[in-house]
């Protein structure tokens, strides 16, 4: 029998249809503002993200559900009314960051781990009655020629799994995300290095949350995709990306997660869409493949905006495009020529 946890986890990957990460904090969105020369004060925060989730169209049709950031949970609009009502009124699910960010690992140089599970429950009962239905908690992974070690693996691990569990028993859906960041080392991080880590890391990260005892029907993954590093020697064609990346999903991530949303992790927008739609025309079974972006479905929207007023719809209108073209790649339907 289906449940709530269930249902909206199938929701999330509802076809055509994938998740706008806008769970920024505050010093992620001052960099990403600092790119438009914008003071980052909660004000502009909520004029730029209010800016998004009124894109009635885009909102409607291409997003099935926003991670949010604790302050944006609380806002309220201009006019007065919460931002949640912005989701609440497109038929958006609400998500919402729990983690409280990549610290250093004691003893492990140039590794981190992700912290937040303390008082997480009672957080995650207090997000639920706010209206929350879904979570997330990104763990991180780096490729270098002594990283990353099994112990930063496995560490990062049980606190994924820990916060998974918290998750379901409050009733969220946890968006369980291992990311293996994109700048690794220029000749160490091939796209078969990052292949090897990411094997690996999903493989542990599922065996804890067995163990945990987390419902695998109840998660969404959001991983990297299976990619070489921005700076490496040798790049991967997107062909190689998508074969890579969906190899290593069918032999690494059991068949009952009912899908997964991709993080961008600092790819060009285009090419996010591209391997994404790429992915789904290729694959043989009926495994979901969608998108979770923060910054390929924004960047363009954030440029155009530029923090005035005046250019407000044409960034809408930028911000609808890349939904769009996103939603299409999640059917496998998304082609260059529609990029014009
Ligand atoms: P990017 O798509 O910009 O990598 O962000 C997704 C995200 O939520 C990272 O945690």
């Amino acid at each position: 029998m289906k449940n709530n946890l269930h249902q909206t986890a199938e929701k999330l990957v509802e076809d055509g249809k994938g998740i706008l990460a806008a769970d920024e904090s505050t010093a992620t969105i001052t960099k990403r503002f600092s790119q438009i020369n914008l003071e980052s004060t909660p004000e502009n925060r909520r004029s730029y993200r209010e800016m998004l989730f009124r894109t009635k169209n885009a909102m409607e049709s291409y997003i099935s559900g926003v991670i949010l950031y604790d302050e944006t949970i609380r806002q309220n609009c201009q006019s007065g009314e919460k931002m949640t009502d912005l989701l609440v009124a497109t038929d958006t699910l609400i998500g919402i960051k729990v983690d409280t960010g990549a610290k250093s690992l004691s003893l492990f140089e140039g590794e981190v781990i992700t912290e937040g599970l303390d008082g997480l429950r009672e957080r995650l009962y207090e997000y639920k009655q706010i209206g929350a239905s879904f979570a997330k908690w990104r763990a991180v992974i780096s490729i270098t020629d002594k990283t990353p070690t099994d112990y930063a693996i496995h560490t990062n691990a049980d606190a994924l799994a820990r916060y998974a569990s918290l998750c379901q028993e409050n009733g969220l859906v946890p968006i369980v995300e291992p990311e293996i960041l994109m700048d690794g080392d220029k000749s160490k991080h091939t796209i078969d290095r990052c292949y090897e880590v990411t094997s690996k890391t999903l493989d542990i990260v599922f065996a804890k949350l067995i163990d945990a005892k987390v419902d695998l029907k109840g998660i969404i993954l959001k991983p990297n995709m299976v990619i070489a590093g921005i700076n490496a020697l040798d790049q991967a064609t997107e062909i190689e990306v998508a074969e890579q990346t969906l190899k290593c999903l069918e032999e690494h991530m059991p068949d009952s997660v009912p899908g997964v949303c991709f993080l961008s992790g600092g790819q060009n927008d285009v090419d996010a869409t591209k391997h994404l739609s790429i992915m789904n025309k290729m694959k043989e079974t009926d495994i979901k493949l969608s998108f979770s972006y923060g910054r390929a479905l924004q960047q363009s929207a954030l440029i155009t905006w530029g923090g005035k007023d005046e250019n407000m719809l044409e960034a809408q209108q930028a911000f609808e495009h890349r939904a769009q073209m996103n939603s299409l790649a999640a059917k496998g339907e998304w082609s260059e020529n529609l990029e014009k």
